[in-house]
């Protein structure tokens, strides 16, 4: 089946926004037009979170302040360790952090005092401890204290996830993995947060939205998908046979190709410069070796290039990090642009409402249900 031109909204302009830039002349991506390249060679985090939200780079001054006060907003509300201790242990993690956003939202709702920076601040600080208070909770029987004192959102995450402190090079391979993760502009999920907002809900609902969105394996959910095709395999010379079948069988491989980007992803050179870092670290000789094989394959064979989500996988596994939390930490980051764009369709809003071209049938009379006849082997 061919698929229209427009489906899918490709190649739609569906908006404006000063927030970021993606594939102008087919690469590229800029935050409030400053490089990815730049800021994930000289920013953390919290610099590029409170540009996104805010509009501008703090100073250094207001960088310090910035970040304690994301340290002084982790603690967890009781009701919602309660909750957390209630869903089941075997669930997904993005339905914890699903879940643990519309909880927040009922506890702390959006109002004038409670305003929308002071929220998009609270779920940047929270949701790490959310995500590991209810994984240790499950796992190991622990209520973990969520108040340890790292600076970085990416070592704190580390830190309760280990339950010690993290080591340095993964804190910043994680950091930039953030920076990375932190926008970009109408994807999915921020489409989806944005359209919330258009509507008038409130901050946590555009959030709610956001978070379901990015699960599939479309979207974020692609760096899991991405891990459990590498760890298939046990060398490189195995993943080139399985992965001409699995080609031969117009499989799709998770963490290639893009909707905007034509010849690469600006992303993926950075993250899979960290993800060898990691890789010696570990004296990794299978995953990193197979991850590189896959890409020249898949760019031999289709000229489809590997996209953020592809080297962040093992990059993510060589900081013992599960695969199921890897969606997560997209959301950790996302939730900066998410922020920025709700902020940004709220101050000059339009209900977003498209029309759609009906393919249904034509006009016709309704039959009360006693004259009905059964018209195909199908409706017997
Ligand atoms: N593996 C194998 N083939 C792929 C592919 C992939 N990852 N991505 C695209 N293709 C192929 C499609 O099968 C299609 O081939 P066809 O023309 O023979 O039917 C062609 O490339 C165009 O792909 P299409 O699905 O129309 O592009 P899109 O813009 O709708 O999709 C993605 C973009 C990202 C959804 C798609 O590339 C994909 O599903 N990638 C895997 C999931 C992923 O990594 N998502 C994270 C995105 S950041």
């Amino acid at each position: 089946m061919t698929t229209k031109p427009g489906a899918g909204l490709a190649g739609i302009t569906a908006g404006e926004t000063a927030i970021s830039s993606v594939g102008k002349e087919g690469m590229g991506l800029n935050y409030r037009g400053y490089s990815i390249y730049e800021l994930a060679e000289h920013a953390s985090f919290e610099e590029v979170a409170y540009l996104l939200i805010r509009g501008k780079l703090p100073t250094s001054q207001q960088l310090k302040v910035y970040i304690r006060h994301l340290m002084s907003l982790r603690n967890l509300p009781d009701a919602l360790k309660t909750v957390l201790e209630l869903t089941p242990g075997q669930s997904h993690p993005m339905d914890v952090l699903r879940s643990g956003c519309s909880v927040l939202g009922t506890l702390e709702p959006e109002t004038p005092e409670n305003d929308e920076y002071h929220i998009a601040d609270r779920l940047i600080a929270t949701f790490p401890g959310m995500l590991l208070y209810w994984y240790h909770y499950h796992q190991n029987g622990k209520k973990i204290d969520t108040n340890v004192s790292n600076e970085s959102t990416a070592g704190y995450f580390l830190h309760l996830l280990h339950l010690k402190e993290p080591e340095p090079l993964q804190t910043r391979a994680m950091d930039v993995s953030l920076i990375l993760y932190a926008e970009h502009e109408f994807n999915a999920s921020t489409f989806a947060a944005r359209v919330t907002a258009s509507t008038g809900a409130d901050f946590y609902s555009a959030i709610c939205s956001a978070i379901g969105t990015l699960r599939g394996p479309l979207h974020g959910g692609a760096n899991e998908q991405a891990m459990e095709l590498i760890e298939k395999f046990t060398s490189p010379d195995e993943a080139q046979t399985q992965l001409h079948e699995m080609l031969k069988n117009k499989s799709l491989i998770m963490g290639f190709g893009h909707r905007v980007y034509k010849t690469s992803d600006p992303r993926s050179n950075v993250i899979k410069h960290w993800s060898k870092l990691l890789a010696d670290s570990v004296n990794d000789q299978i995953l990193y070796p197979v991850s590189e094989r896959i890409e020249k394959i898949m760019w031999d064979e289709k000229r489809l290039f590997p996209n953020l989500d592809f080297y962040s996988a093992s990059a993510y596994h060589f900081c013992g990090i599960p695969t199921n939390m890897f969606t997560p930490i997209f959301v950790f980051a996302r939730t900066a642009g998410w922020a920025a764009h709700i902020i940004e369709q709220r101050q000059n809003n339009k209900l977003i409402r498209p029309l759609a071209e009906y393919t249904g049938p034509s006009p016709r009379p309704y039959v009360p249900v006693e004259q009905r006849v059964s018209s195909s082997i199908q409706d017997s």
